[in-house]
């Protein structure tokens, strides 16, 4: 027993060894990564408010961008955030899965869809953060991959909101509109954002901003309705588990907007956060918390209100949504290669003009 302990503990040991050599193996396998610039050397529209250094070289090879995701810059954090999200929520679904039986049971189809739109926006937000900085069409590119993700991810969150949250008499009067509204405001926010950026160098930050930000408010606002209204009604002696997780995740989605709209400390210290500390990096970890708590509380409302939710939906009206959800995501991203087509025409002019 002993020495079954001793080697165990001798391997894990070397292990962490291998761990400790990961930078080394890394500069030996990429000799020639670059280090990082200031603002001042990179395109304007390539610098972020009050960020100073960090900044990758661009027009480096794609290797460059990939192994950058070892090195120290100004994305780091934002990437391994959302990477980190992305295996939680992958975890998640696997121990979701030895419970729920997400093929023969057309009533957790939502559910899945929540998860599966959770694990799309983290993937292609953390890509968005890695390989945006190549050029300036990558970085459009990747930050339009990146909006697609954020609207069919609202159209995820309506949709499990809808289905097992709400209650009999909101249901009664938003039942034929309910989720089509949720499409529309999900390609409407998706459109804000893209032109949005499409439209960074004409107009001044606020106004892009407001165009990113109403629109998603409006779908948050739309989209969270079933939960707003379970929370109005919620009194302490129900004693629903559930409602903590509820609760969770409005307060910190709320935290989400405030960091993502105010970029407080890199303001009033510009410069110091250009590592870790930035706001959009506290949004991420937010964020992830937030689809964390819907997750779990959209699992507890799945088991706990079964006979409410299938008595409300007809179980081929899961089915239904399903292809909604198909068509957000497929009219998202029309949306998307149609502003990044502009974008294209943009950069050519720019290029012959040289
Ligand atoms: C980080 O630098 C890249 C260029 O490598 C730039 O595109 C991006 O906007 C910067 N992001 C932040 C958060 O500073």
């Amino acid at each position: 027993m002993a020495t079954m302990v001793m080697e165990k503990l001798v391997c894990v040991l070397i292990n962490l060894q291998q761990i400790k050599e990961v930078p080394r193996m890394l500069t030996l396998a990429a000799p020639s990564m670059p280090g990082t610039v200031r603002d001042s050397d990179v395109p304007h529209y390539f610098r972020e408010r009050y960020v100073c250094s960090g900044y990758r070289p661009l027009n480096q090879g794609w290797r460059y961008y990939f192994l950058s995701l070892f090195q120290c810059h100004n994305e780091t954090i934002n990437v391994w955030t959302h990477l980190l999200a992305f295996f939680i929520f992958l975890v998640k679904l696997g121990q979701l899965t030895e419970t729920v039986d997400f093929i023969g049971d057309h009533h957790s189809w939502p559910l899945l869809v929540v998860i599966l739109s959770s694990l799309i926006y983290s993937a292609l937000s953390a890509t968005a953060h890695l390989l945006g900085g190549k050029s300036e069409l990558c970085h459009y590119t990747f930050f339009f991959l990146d909006y697609i993700g954020v609207a069919q991810y609202q159209y995820g969150s309506a949709l499990g909101h809808f289905y097992y949250v709400v209650d009999e008499n909101l249901h009664r009067h938003v039942q034929g509109f309910f989720i089509p509204f949720a499409t529309v405001l999900s390609c409407l926010s998706c459109l804000g954002c893209c032109s949005g950026k499409y439209c960074n160098h004409s107009l001044p930050t606020c106004a892009h901003k407001l165009g990113q930000v109403i629109p998603s408010a409006l779908a948050y606002l739309w989209d969270s309705s079933p939960v707003t209204k379970r929370l109005s009604l919620w009194s302490t002696d129900s004693n629903d588990p559930v409602m903590i997780y509820h609760f969770g995740q409005v307060a910190l989605f709320l935290c989400c907007a405030f960091f993502f709209s105010f970029p407080l400390q890199e303001r009033y210290f510009p410069g110091r956060f250009d590592f870790i500390g930035q706001s959009h990096q506290v949004f991420h970890v937010f964020l992830s918390c937030c689809t964390l708590c819907q997750i779990h509380a959209t699992h507890l409302d799945f088991v706990g209100r079964r006979t409410l939710y299938t008595n409300l939906h007809k179980s081929d009206e899961a089915v239904l949504f399903v292809r909604l959800y198909v068509v957000t995501l497929v009219v998202c991203t029309l949306i998307a290669f149609f502003i990044l087509s502009k974008v294209n025409k943009r950069l050519d002019l720019k290029n012959k003009s040289k």
